[in-house]
């Protein structure tokens, strides 16, 4: 999908760099990396700190510890609200909620301030303080931002978890993480569908001693009966109506805001740590220059806060700009085709920042969809999640007119903040997520570490600490220290690129046992571990397999039980089978069943065979296969 020959150059207009923050990229970068301390340095007189800090970066390594803003005392949720509020923009609209059914909301500053202050206070009630960890299994809605933005304001650190999660995914994220309080609602919807949340959350937290209770949020406005540990959003917003102003809490630079879980190359996803201060500074640097953010500006990033994108670009870092935030609730599809382009020409969204999977979805619905709104308003675009090829840039381009940016930003979980995307004011190459973003050392190289020629494949590494790093993972720093172990001296991404004569990254998938559906983050391990605990199942491989539309597709190759061969399940049941144990995003497209799976002699899977195979590609060094 990245093979076009020779890919074509898009200048920005004259005016455009002029206005830009950032007109002359190659200078500004390169000072920027010359001298961090004075480039991030800069950055920090935006933000409010109750103690300024003594140290821009404190950096082990051996120990591959990075400590952002070291003696600094400060808020996330403050500089988020009350600085703003303070400033004298409580009037500004904060967040548009778009809701699945077409509901619509509107917060300003002052009141998505107030509402945090509320619900900050509940949980304080329910025994949350500053370094407690509270789940949220929200659907995005303005609730589960609201949920993130109080506890940062705690002090407490929340870990997200995605709604459309099964129970078994929540469950096995509950047992890691060991929450004092968990936040739900009754239900969620997609595609004009309930979701039944309360249900899943209460089958998911049975049994596990560390929820001292469950925080149920209305979605709907039918009641449930509650259980026991289970206390109702409207009934505790009675019980703190009168209470005063909370002020945020203070955390320095090693307190961790959030842990998220994702997938890696073993059965277990992993809890990334990412931490208030340093986070806060990445975060808020890479929107203001991304997106070139400005008062006059609407902000419709498409995730869901319930991954990294949601909590980077629409939570923190849009907030933390001052911005206009749409969230939308539901698909791209429905209620109809056009769902995004008619939220643009309603909000007058100024900065639509969308994934390559939704841009080809929309691409199969037609020109007429984007072509009977009006879109006027746009003025940047972006993608995440997965290379965006040519053919989708190009349609994107010339629907929205042919003469709009688009930012095709490239990092990870781990990395917090968009570490590889052009600018506004600099030129773009379809196909290509442009250079480094100030500040940022990323490179391609070899096994040992060697950066590789224009041209060459190689594995991606981040030479340098940044800002928004995450700092471990969470109960497992072992497998913290294999990211910079890999490849020695450097951050290991898992994703290999080229770059051209002019430095242009050109990335092509991941190197490890990760595969990215629809831009989703998915381990074959965790595949393979669900799918062997359906009865019938013996063994099982699961490989991404490549899609003009998802990107890659899961595809699973399963040996049965002997006393299964008789009555051998239905293709349908194993797919099923992982969509209750992982949840709708894990369920395979393709199953094969089959009578054995390439192994090595020490009975590792050769993955790489079943791929090559199922591609028609050459199988390559087998000398190590079994059999
Ligand atoms: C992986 C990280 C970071 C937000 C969403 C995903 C792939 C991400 C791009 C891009 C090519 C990309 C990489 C990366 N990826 N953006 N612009 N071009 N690939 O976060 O779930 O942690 O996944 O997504 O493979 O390693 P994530």
């Amino acid at each position: 999908m990245n093979s076009s020959p020779k890919p074509s150059l898009f200048v920005p207009d004259p005016e455009t760099i002029r206005r830009s923050r950032i007109p002359d990229y190659d200078g500004f970068y390169a000072a920027s990396v010359a001298d961090p301390a004075s480039f991030w340095g800069n950055v920090l007189k935006d933000l409010h700190f109750t103690k300024a800090p003594t140290k821009i970066l404190d950096w082990n390594p051996k120990s591959f510890e990075a400590r952002w803003l070291v003696g600094a005392e400060g808020n996330i949720c403050e500089n988020a609200l009350d600085r703003h509020v303070r400033d004298g923009f409580a009037n500004k609209v904060a967040l548009i909620w778009a809701g699945d059914r077409g509901e619509e909301d509107i917060f300003t500053y002052g009141r998505l301030l107030d509402q945090t202050v509320r619900f900050a206070r509940i949980l304080q009630r329910l025994g949350v303080g500053k370094g407690d960890r509270v789940t949220l299994f929200l659907p995005p809605t303005p609730a589960q931002v609201i949920a993130m933005l109080a506890c940062a304001r705690l002090g407490a650190i929340h870990s997200v978890v995605f709604s459309g999660f099964s129970q078994a995914a929540l469950r096995s994220r509950l047992e890691d993480f060991e929450p004092k309080v968990l936040v739900t609602a009754d239900c969620g919807y997609r595609r004009g569908k309930r979701i039944p949340l309360l249900e899943t959350a209460r089958a998911a937290r049975k049994g596990l001693s560390s929820i001292a209770a469950t925080l149920v949020v209305p979605r709907d406005a039918s009641p449930e009966s509650l259980e026991s540990g289970e206390r109702a959003l409207p009934d505790l917003m009675e019980e703190v109506r009168f209470d005063g102003p909370l002020s945020p809490v203070p955390v320095s630079c090693d307190d961790p805001l959030f842990v998220l879980y994702t997938s890696g190359t073993t059965g277990k996803p992993k809890g990334v740590v990412h931490v208030q201060l340093g986070y806060m500074l990445g975060t808020y640097a890479t929107t203001r220059h991304i997106f070139d953010l400005r008062d006059s500006d609407v902000y419709f990033c498409v995730a869901d806060p319930g991954w990294i994108t949601g909590h980077s670009y629409i939570v923190y870092g849009p907030l933390l700009n001052r911005a206009t935030v749409l969230l939308s609730e539901g698909t791209p599809e429905y209620p109809d085709a056009g769902r995004h382009w008619s939220l643009i020409e309603r909000h007058r969204v100024s900065i639509y920042y969308s994934t390559p999977t939704t841009i080809r979805l929309q691409m199969r619905f037609g020109d007429s969809w984007p072509a009977n709104r009006d879109l006027s308003s746009l003025r940047i675009l972006g993608s995440v999640g997965e290379p965006l090829n040519p053919e989708a840039w190009h349609w994107l381009h010339r629907v929205t007119g042919g003469k709009l940016p688009i930012m095709d930003t490239w990092w990870q979980t781990e990395t917090g903040m968009i570490m590889v995307s052009p600018l506004p004011s600099t030129p773009e190459k379809p196909g290509s997520a442009g250079r480094s973003f100030p500040g940022v050392v990323a490179d391609v190289v070899d096994a040992s570490g060697k950066s590789l020629p224009p041209g060459e494949t190689g594995t991606v590494v981040i030479r340098t600490p940044w800002p928004s790093m995450f700092r471990t993972v969470f109960r497992d720093p072992e497998r913290y220290r294999k990211y910079w172990t890999e490849i020695p001296g450097a951050f290991f991404s898992g994703d290999s690129a080229r770059r051209d004569e002019d430095g242009f990254f050109f990335f092509l998938g991941r190197v490890d046992d990760v595969i990215k559906v629809a831009g989703h983050r998915l381990g074959t391990a965790e595949i393979e571990s669900a799918l062997i605990t359906h009865p019938k199942v013996a063994e099982a491989a699961a490989i991404g397999k490549p899609d003009e539309l998802r990107g890659e597709i899961i595809k699973v190759f399963v040996v049965l039980h002997p006393h299964a061969t008789d009555t051998p399940p239905a293709h349908e049941e194993i797919k099923k089978h992982v969509r209750t144990e992982l949840g709708g995003i894990a369920e395979p497209h393709e199953v094969d069943i089959v009578i054995s799976l390439p192994k090595t002699r020490s009975g590792k899977i050769m993955r790489r065979v079943l791929k090559a195979r199922e591609m028609g590609l050459p199988e390559g060094d087998l000398s190590t296969l079994e059999d």
